[in-house]
């Protein structure tokens, strides 16, 4: 018997020499936990990813907790501190804003390391990995929507097309990446007069006073609508819009809402609604592309997101130089994709695909949707 339990003895120190780290309260011989930080609930694709990340980190054999911020800093770094108390081994974070700094350092002074989700995590030197898909490919796609939804190609200086254009939370950085992948394919023509902005312009992110004023703050579909229905009755009284550069579907949404709501964009009214973009792929995004109303959308897998990001972790824990099926670490001028302010993480990309009314099967057939919304989209 005492042969037996110090044979036990030992192996439990072996095992939290292979699982050890972090200064929390992790029990020796536990099976190691991944803290997964997630931003908020209100855009849906968050909820798919925590449950995407948990399920793959347990399959794994890791355990695994699941936080949601509801965009709130304060509450993510308080959710991040709990993780780092309870021995987690490693972190999985979406953030907020930048004022994720605080916990990232924490986790660096307990040597737990920590995977930037989807979002960069801006002004920090305190981690090492990025995983995302290529954000300015994102936005080029929804300026490409526009380009061949408005026919700018062929468009002439004496019968302009008008737009308006919406970004995505300012602190997010990946809003930039939007915007201005974006305003690659656009500023051209409106460069060349073809294409009037309607409201606030900035050509590209860097012009930060313009870029507050289309931005919406933590991406909330109340602000983005609200500022539909003022420029509807301001700016954008006078004219018909032909285009409205939406950053993702829960805002493109909530716009369509405030268009509909003007006779001049109402089909029932014997109105047309502008060309409006999206991205995600969300089901009642794809569904309105469906009937005709959003113009197009951005798929990004999020389930092969979440099962990379996962495999990374995994290579982290162990030690190893991460090679992840699908995900190309960024490199050349896409290098600085990485480039938090204080280094550059590695970053590793997956890729989008646009989507418009005549192949929305492709969200469909990954699997991206339950049964019964696929059987809506056919
Ligand atoms: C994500 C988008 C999402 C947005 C709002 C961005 O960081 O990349 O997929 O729509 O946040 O949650």
């Amino acid at each position: 018997m005492k042969k037996l339990s110090a044979a036990l003895v030992i192996l439990f120190a072996a095992g939290s020499a292979v699982f050890g780290g972090g200064s929390g309260q992790q029990g020796k011989g536990q099976v190691p936990l991944v803290g997964i930080a997630m931003p908020e609930t209100h855009v849906q694709r968050w909820q798919k990813d925590g449950a995407n990340l948990k399920a793959a980190v347990e399959k794994r054999g890791y355990r695994a907790d699941v936080a949601y911020g509801d965009a709130d800093q304060n509450q993510q770094n308080r959710q991040i501190q709990t993780f780092l108390t309870n021995g987690a081994k490693l972190l999985i974070v979406a953030n907020v804003n930048d004022g994720v700094g605080a916990a990232i350092a924490d986790a660096a002074r307990d040597k737990v390391p920590v995977i930037a989700y989807d979002r960069l995590i801006m002004n920090s030197g305190d981690y090492d990995y990025y995983i995302t898909f290529n954000n300015f490919k994102v936005g080029q796609f929804q300026g490409q929507g526009i380009e061949e939804g408005l026919n700018l190609r062929s468009a002439t200086p004496d019968s302009p097309k008008y737009i308006t254009l919406f970004a995505g939370s300012p602190t997010d950085n990946n809003a930039k990446f939007f915007f201005d992948g974006a305003m690659s394919v656009l500023k051209p023509y409106v460069d060349k007069g073809v294409l009037k902005v309607v409201g606030p312009y900035p050509p590209d992110s860097s012009d930060n006073a313009n870029f507050q004023r289309i931005a919406t703050e933590n991406w909330q579909a109340p602000v983005a609508k609200t500022r539909m229905e003022n420029l509807l009755n301001g700016d954008a009284a006078g004219v018909t819009l032909d285009a409205i550069l939406a950053p993702n579907d829960t805002l493109a949404r909530a716009i369509i809402e405030a268009c509909l709501a003007d006779a001049k964009y109402n089909k029932d009214a014997g109105g047309k609604l502008p060309v409006i973009t999206g991205q995600d792929a969300e089901f009642a995004s794809a569904l309105s592309i469906k009937n005709g109303q959003q113009y197009m959308t951005v798929f990004k897998d999020t389930n092969k997101l979440a099962e990379a990001a996962v495999i990374l972790a995994d290579q982290v824990i162990k030690g190893e130089t991460p090679n992840i099926p699908g995900a190309t670490l960024a490199s050349g001028n896409l290098a600085s994709i990485g480039n938090t302010g204080k280094k550059t993480v590695k970053a590793y990309l997956l890729e989008p695909v646009i989507i418009k009314q005549g192949n929305v099967n492709v969200p469909v057939d990954a699997g991206f949707y339950s049964a019964s919304e696929a059987e809506q989209l056919k």
